[in-house]
Order: C-alpha cells, then structure tokens, then sequence
C-alpha cells in the first residue's frame, strides 16, 4: 500500500498502537465526543456501582478507529475492575475461551475485540457464561463425552465489533447496552487534536487544528495521525511551530485534500467523471481505469466517497453526485443527472 493509502486508512498500522496508547483518554469525562454513548454509559456504570453488582454486558460497535478500545478501557477504569484483552480470532476453539472465562475473578471485565470473528464452538460457549455465569466444559468424545458445568465468577463482557450487521443475533441479543459510536464532527475532532497537542508539547492554534480536524475523515485515529505528520514537516521544514499554512502545505504533499481524500479517492472520482462523464458505470471498468483491483476500489476508496455525498453505489453502477463535480473543480455536462434507464456504454459485461 501506497505511503498516501496508510496516511488516510482508519486501521492502526506498524508500531501506532503504541503511540496511540499514549494519547487515549483514561477516564470517561476525558472522552470527547459520543455524547449519547457516554451519558448512557455513564448511567449504566453508575447504577451498577451503586448496586455493587456487575453491570449489563456491553457491545460497542463502529468504524475503525473510532475508539472502541479506549472506552473498553474506560468501562474498566470506572468500575475499577482489572481488563482482561482478547480478540475473536484468537478464540479458535472453545477451550481457548474456557481458559479465560474460569480464571476471571469477580467483576472484571473482558474485553473482546472483533467478537464478530469468533469461532462458532466458542461463541456458544460464551451464551450460556453471558447469561447463568456457567460455562460446560465437555470431556471425552463422541457418545461417551459428558459435560461438566462449571461455575465463573459474575463478570462484565465488553464486545467490540466493527461489523454488527455479522453479528449472530443470539449473542447481539444478549447484550444489556449496545453502544453505536459515529463519525466524529469537526469540531469534536478539534477537541481530541488539542487534547492530543498538549499531550505531546506541541503548540497547536485553533485555525490549524480546525485545517487538520476537517480532513480527518470524522475518525480520531486519523486525526492523531495527521497531527504528527504536521508536527514533522513543521520541524524539518520551519522552526517548528505549527501554523493553519503549514498544516495545509504538510497536508497537501502528503496528498490528503481539505475534505480527506487522498489520491486514491481522487483519481477513482477523476476517472468516474472525466473517463465516464459520471458514469453509471461498472465496478469492475472504474478499477481497470485507475489500475487498480476491484477491490481495492470498492473496499478502500468507496466507502468513504459514499459517505461524503460524491459517489452513489446503483445497480447499473457508479454514480457520480453533483457535489463530485464541484469537489473536483468541474462543470457536468448538461445531461450528467437525466435521462435515467437509458442503456449505458459503459457497464460491466
Ligand atoms: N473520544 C475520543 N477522545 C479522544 N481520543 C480518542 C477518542 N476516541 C478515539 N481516540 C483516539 O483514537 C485512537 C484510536 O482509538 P481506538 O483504538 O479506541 O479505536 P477503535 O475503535 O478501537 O479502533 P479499531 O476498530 O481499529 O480497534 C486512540 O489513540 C485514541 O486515543
Ligand atoms: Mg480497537
């Protein structure tokens, strides 16, 4: 993947995680933004303190980088219980889930992460934990194997999961608070980037963390990473203050335009309108025009495209909006939004 590709993509990428952990916020009143989630959250925590009693099972479900993880933590920290990390793709057998769920002790919460990728044995496994705090460990095999119930200590499930829609509804079902994180608005945004200067040393005026906060795609994760990139060009290029025109000119080599595309994004909605006069067309013809797999296209560049309003996803193709054309500086040709049903050259075989 291209260095412009990493610089914009909401996955945390090499050695970020460790940088990232730095800069999490530890404690709900530091969490910026979500502020549904944190005041139902925060209902939730606090009636279960007051109980003394573990509280419902929590699900938190949202884009990459969003902060899923740092509320995780978060729910720990407030409860004042120990976390315990897993993901699903490590649980493979329900034994490997096992393991964890005897040796909790009383309270603490386990976090797993992508719990949509669990393995089936295991998921069942975690039903009968989330629900009775029991858990069946089987012994033996075939007609003679017998299951053992076991009891666990009450304990909190946090689930994480980027794709709730993947999610059996058994186990969505069994969470008592599901918390839907969305994209963060700019202002929020600009909240997290001072937060994050200030963390770091760095001297950040609104104006430039305002230039940064818009082309961060709504997504903390993006924003911090922006921010450092600023923050080198600042130092190798200038004495290292950080103003709105060095924000923009470092954003503007790293290819990141003032609504967050990269080249990417730009050459697919280059193509769609300049090559296809805004389509409809194919996934498959758009790909080939930016030399690019399918995939990548339609999993990297267009989500985001359709988020912003520029690209719509029909079933006789790509669709250019009328906010495409002015984004890019161009005027539609007169027939670019009429004539609908008329046969397209330029669909996919
Ligand atoms: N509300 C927030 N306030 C301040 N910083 C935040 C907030 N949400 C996320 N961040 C920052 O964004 C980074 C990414 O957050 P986090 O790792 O929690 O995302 P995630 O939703 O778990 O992502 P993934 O789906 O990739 O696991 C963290 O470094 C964190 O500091
Ligand atoms: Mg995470």
């Amino acid at each position: 993947m291209s260095l412009e590709r990493d610089l914009v993509s909401p996955d945390a990428e090499g050695d970020e995680r460790a940088i990232e952990s730095a800069l999490r916020p530890k404690r709900l009143s530091e969490f910026i933004g979500q502020s549904r989630v944190r005041e139902q959250l925060s209902l939730v925590l606090q009636s279960a303190l007051r109980r003394e009693r573990p509280p419902d099972h929590v699900l938190m479900s949202g884009s990459p980088g969003l902060g899923k993880t740092t509320l995780a933590m978060i729910i720990a920290a407030e409860l004042g219980m120990p976390l315990r990390l897993t993901s699903g793709p490590a649980l493979e057998r329900a034994g490997d889930l096992a393991a964890i769920l005897s040796t909790l002790s009383e309270g603490e919460v386990l976090f797993i992460d992508e719990i949509h990728r669990m393995a089936r044995p295991a998921e069942e496994m975690l039903y009968l934990a989330m629900e009775d705090f029991r858990v069946d460990i089987v012994v033996g095999k075939g007609p003679g194997a017998t299951a053992i119930p076991l009891e666990i200590a009450p304990f909190t499930l946090v689930g994480a999961t980027t794709r709730a829609g993947l999610l059996p509804a058994p186990l969505r079902d069994r969470f008592g608070f599901v918390a839907h994180m969305d994209f963060y608005d700019v202002e929020e945004l600009e909240q997290v980037l001072r937060r994050s200067a200030s963390l770091l040393g760095l001297r950040l005026p609104d104006e430039a963390a305002h230039e940064i906060a818009r082309r961060s795609r709504g997504t903390p994760r993006i924003a911090n990473r922006l921010l450092r990139r600023v923050r080198d060009f600042a130092e190798v290029r200038t004495d290292g203050v950080i103003t709105r025109d060095i924000a923009s000119a470092a954003l503007n080599l790293y290819e990141v335009d003032a609504e967050g595309l990269d080249r990417l994004d730009r050459a697919v909605l280059g193509a769609l309108l300049r090559k296809f006069g805004g389509g409809p067309v194919g996934l498959s013809t758009l790909a080939v025009a930016v030399g690019e797999e399918p995939e990548t296209v339609e999993v990297v560049a267009e989500p985001f495209l359709v988020r912003q309003g520029l690209l719509a996803r029909t079933p006789r193709g790509r669709v250019a909006t009328a906010s495409a054309w002015s984004h890019l500086g161009l005027t539609p040709p007169p027939d670019a939004f009429g004539a609908p049903g008329l046969p397209t050259l330029f669909e996919d075989p």
